[in-house]
This record gives C-alpha cells, structure tokens and sequence, in this order.
C-alpha cells in the first residue's frame, strides 16, 4: 500500500463520493435554479465502477468515506452501494451527506446497510424562506427525514447551515436553540464560490466572525481544543457537552490540515472543491483493453497523480481567483 501523501506531507484519508450531480433542490448558493448542464447518464459510474475506485482508494489509505451529491438518496443504488462499501476489507468510516427529503424512507435501511452518520443541509426553520432559498415547498420532508435519521440511530445527526444575508442571516441563534432541543448537531458553513459563477459575492458573504458574534449575543461559547483535519471549528455551549460549529472557508481556510480528495460522479477526480484540474478514473475502467488488474493499479496510480498536483490551497483570498467551471452540486460537499 502506498499512503496519499501530497507534496506539503498531506496525508489523504477521506475520500468525498459524489453519486449523482441531480438534486431535487435549487439552492440558490449550490447551483442556478435553471441549470441545465446535467451530466449524461452514460458518464455517471455504475454502482461496480464506483466500488472499484472506492476500494482502491481504500488501499491506499483512506478510512473515511462520504457519500454526497447533488442529492445521493436519488441514485436507486443507494442502499446497495452503502452494503457494498461497508462489507470491504478494511471497511471505512461511512458517512452521507444529503438534503433529507428521502430519510424518512431510507434513514433505516441505510442505517441497516452499514452508513455511520449523516449530515443533513437545513439553512431555515421557516417554510417560507426554505421555499425561497430552494426553489421547492419540501421543509416538512426535511424536518420528518431529520427524526427518521435519529430514530435509525445514525447519531449525532449533524445540520449544515448557509447563510445568506436579506435572507436567512437572523436565525443563527434561533437554529442553535431548536438544534439543542433536538440534539441535532449543528455546523455553520461560509458560503463559498461555488455556484458556477453566480451570486456569490464577499461583500455580502456572512463571515464566521459574524455567526460567532451572532451567536455570542445569546450563548457563551468555548472553543473546543483539537480541530486536527476536522474544518469545524467547534465550541462548547454555555459550558454543557453540546457544541456548535462554525466552518469558514474563505475567512478562515484549513487548508493546512486538508485530507480530503474527491471523486465525481462521472469519474473525475479532485484534489480540491476549488482544482480546476481533474484526473480522470472512468477511462481507465471503460478500457477494453485491461484487464481488473491493470484497470485497479492505473486507477492506484490515477490518486497518486491526484494527490501530487494538489495545491496548497484553495485561493479563493487570491487575486487571481477562478471559480470551478462546475458547480458545488456537480462536485459534490
Ligand atoms: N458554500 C458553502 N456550502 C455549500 N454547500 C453547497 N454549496 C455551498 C456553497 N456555495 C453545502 C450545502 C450542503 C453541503 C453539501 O455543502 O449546504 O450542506
Ligand atoms: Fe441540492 Fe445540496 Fe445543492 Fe441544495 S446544496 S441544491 S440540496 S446539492
């Protein structure tokens, strides 16, 4: 086995799946309410394709796997690719990040299957301005998938939130306190430029300083020592157990600590949300001409190339800044 090591001794053990780049949400922050630019379906890995590139990303070293999309509890698979991974020699850690409108029916047997945890996106706890923010009436699928994950024991539950100026940027408190009351474990996340070239705008982001000063008003909060690779930062509120995490991004990068790598759905592998380079893997599986092993140890040596032209950081603080052509829903969280 040979570790994912980068040039600035980055050791790589989280690999980021993306299963689909479909969403059954328009986040105005993930991608525009009329993209069009789907990925065909012939691109997208087949449930063997991607155990394949999961297991020998596993060989190499990574021991946490996270299922992402678009919206992963789309693709009919899920379940199975969830059983497939957890059954592997050297099983990794299995976790899914989704928007929740399908929990209520999958929080189980995705649990059953082997998934660890889940990360659900909720940005409001009010109907109107989910509707707003996401372009569908579904918060009460959101909040009836939040109690069926709970309830399947995928625990802590964790909620991501974004938050938008002249929109959602007075619930801070208001989120923290229903998070508490239901033991959902909240992380706030700046919003980043990833909504190809759309309404991200630093001016009006909403900074961690700004949750932190938001929430501050109502909570004491106490930095938890020991963020390691985690992006979070986590502090303890009002000196109970419960903690609240504040991700920034842009304002505060922790790409020093980074030890993640991504894989789209159609086969294309990143160093980074923000590579404009990819690598891809899909050819190597789709060649008539190799053999399964020559198809695994290309694909081995695809992630080595990955992780060696991975850069230092993300750059979105540089002048010289370029977005990634695909959105956030096309890279996968
Ligand atoms: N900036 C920050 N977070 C984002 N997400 C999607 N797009 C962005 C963005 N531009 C978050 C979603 C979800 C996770 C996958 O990533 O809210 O929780
Ligand atoms: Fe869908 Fe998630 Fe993007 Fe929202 S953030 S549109 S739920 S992929």
């Amino acid at each position: 086995m040979s570790a994912l090591i980068d040039t600035y001794g980055r050791n790589h053990r989280n690999l980021r799946v993306s299963l689909t780049d479909r969403c059954s949400l328009r986040c105005t922050y993930c991608m525009p309410h009329d993209f069009a630019a789907w990925i065909p379906n012939d691109d997208l890995l087949t449930t063997d394709e991607l155990i394949t590139i999961i297991d020998v990303a596993v060989s190499q070293g990574i021991d946490e796997v996270r299922l992402t999309g678009g919206e992963p509890l789309l693709r009919p698979d899920i379940v199975e690719i969830v059983a497939r991974i957890a059954s592997m020699k050297n099983a990794p850690r299995l976790t899914l990040t989704t928007n929740g409108l399908r929990l209520k029916e999958l929080a189980e047997p995705l649990a059953k299957a082997g998934l660890n945890r889940i990360n659900v996106s909720l940005d409001t706890l009010s109907r109107e301005r989910f509707k707003t923010l996401t372009y569908r009436d579904r918060f009460n699928d959101v909040i009836e998938g939040l109690l069926a994950g709970k309830a399947a024991g995928l625990f802590p539950v964790k909620v991501n939130t974004v938050l938008l100026q002249g929109i959602n940027d007075d619930e801070a408190p208001a989120l923290l306190a229903w998070a508490i009351e239901n033991e959902y474990s909240l992380r706030f996340i700046e919003q980043m430029p990833l909504d190809a070239g759309g309404i991200w705008d630093r001016s009006t982001m909403v900074s961690a300083d700004q949750i932190y000063a938001d929430l501050s008003a109502h909570y004491t909060l106490t930095p938890v020592d020991g963020r390691g690779s985690a992006p979070a930062e986590e502090f303890y509120i009002n000196g109970t157990q419960n903690t609240v995490g504040i991700i920034g991004s842009v304002t505060r990068p922790f790409c020093g600590a980074c030890d993640r790598l991504r894989l789209t759905s159609d086969g294309q592998l990143r160093s980074c949300l923000f590579s404009i380079e990819e690598v891809d893997v899909r050819s190597v599986l789709r060649d008539a001409n190799k053999d399964d092993a020559a198809k695994r140890s290309e694909i081995a040596a695809r992630f080595q190339k990955t992780v060696l032209g991975k850069l230092p950081g993300h750059g979105i603080n540089d002048p010289s800044f370029i977005a990634p052509p695909r959105p956030m829903s096309a890279i996968g969280g």
